[in-house]
């Protein structure tokens, strides 16, 4: 949905653009009307793509059988800047990013350092920590840990008695295999949960929070929206909250005071740069309804990005049209790779 919107506004601006879709089982395939053809799910008249881990200008290869008759190298064509309007595992985790670095070319949004950070709720946490912003009490279990020693890992977790605990994959988004935990009968159900998601487990405080949003905009120099709030039908934002039920409501802006929102947006541009993104992001916080303190809860380094999206419509809120935005991005996806130009990759004259 993200890539329709963008994909509207593209042709819209007559730029020329090569339309790639990524089936879940990870093959490129491309054509002129790609995207179409995924929603449809007819994926017949697509071309298999791909590109080389090397400079050669963005060029896409047809990808083809090994020992078929007509298989040469074909080069299907080359681009200026990608634009991943991907979320989640291999979009937003600096997995595709680092294909895109090697190939050498102009891509919106954060390389993989801040990519890989952005996914990771556990190390995030550890970096906002280094940042002076709050963030709430967690603690990282891993796999190993949970599977082979359950009642021992769930007794220490109850021993805290700090419920309810937030229970989350490390590595995950959309709220897939978070479970609210509000007493010990629950642990064992929301440890084993998580763990099929990741390796590695997180276990974080209950807040009784409103849920805050803004988002960022830039490389050097960096913008923050208005903040916007989340009102989740849920007991929580969850995936049923967020993709399904379609009843939770968006505040633009969020009804705060100007010291609220002055420290929220100081904080989501602090923890833009500490983790190095580049482009955008979302950064999403939790405003403790009881004591009012303000703890940062994660960022996400490609958010949601149709139109009625919250990122786009902060924007929108803070005088930047969808459009403006879209060129924006591709502005700054070219100032990086620019900047990136400037790095030597050799030393003493040597190619
Ligand atoms: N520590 C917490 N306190 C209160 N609510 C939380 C906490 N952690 C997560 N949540 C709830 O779960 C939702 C999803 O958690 P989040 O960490 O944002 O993961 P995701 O990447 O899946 O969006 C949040 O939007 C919020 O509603
Ligand atoms: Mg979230």
């Amino acid at each position: 949905m993200s890539a329709q919107s963008v994909l509207t506004v593209l042709e819209k601006l007559a730029y020329p653009v090569i339309q790639i879709g990524i089936t879940h089982e990870g093959q490129w395939l491309s054509g002129p009307n790609a995207l179409a053809a995924f929603q449809s799910g007819d994926l017949a008249e697509l071309t298999p793509v791909s590109m080389l881990p090397a400079p050669d200008g963005g060029k896409l290869y047809r990808v083809c059988q090994p020992g078929s008759p007509d298989c040469t190298c074909k080069v299907m064509g080359a681009f200026d800047i990608a634009f991943p309007a991907l979320h989640g595992t291999f979009g937003e985790d600096g997995t595709i990013q680092g294909l895109l670095e090697l190939a050498d070319v102009a891509y919106v949004g954060s390389g993989v350092l801040a990519s890989s950070v952005g996914m990771d709720k556990a190390l995030f946490k550890d970096l906002m920590r280094t940042a002076g912003v709050p963030v709430a009490a967690s603690w990282l279990l891993t796999r190993n840990e949970i599977e082979s020693n359950m009642a021992q890992t769930v007794e220490k977790i109850d021993q805290l008695g700090r419920y309810p605990y937030f229970v989350k994959p490390a590595n995950l988004g959309s709220s897939v295999g978070i479970s609210k935990v509000h007493h010990a009968a629950e642990l064992n159900a929301a440890l084993t949960l998580a763990a099929e998601y990741d390796r590695r487990v997180l276990v974080e405080v209950g807040i009784n929070a409103r849920e805050i949003e803004v988002s960022v905009l830039g490389n050097q120099e960096v913008a923050a929206s208005l903040p916007g709030e989340i009102i989740p039908t849920d007991e929580f934002y969850s995936y049923n909250a967020k993709y399904l039920d379609g009843t939770s409501r968006l505040l633009i802006p969020a009804p705060l005071t100007q010291a609220q929102s002055d420290q929220i947006r100081e904080f989501a541009m602090r923890a833009y740069r500490a983790a190095d993104c580049a482009g955008l992001a979302r950064v999403d916080f939790l405003l403790d309804k009881d004591s009012g303190e303000i703890f940062i809860s994660e960022i996400n380094t490609m958010p949601g990005f149709t139109r009625i999206s919250m990122y786009p419509k902060l924007w929108e809120a803070s005088g930047v049209s969808y459009p403006e935005l879209v060129e924006k991005l591709l502005a700054l996806a070219v100032e990086r790779k620019a900047d990136h130009e400037r790095t030597h990759y050799c030393y003493g004259g040597q190619a």
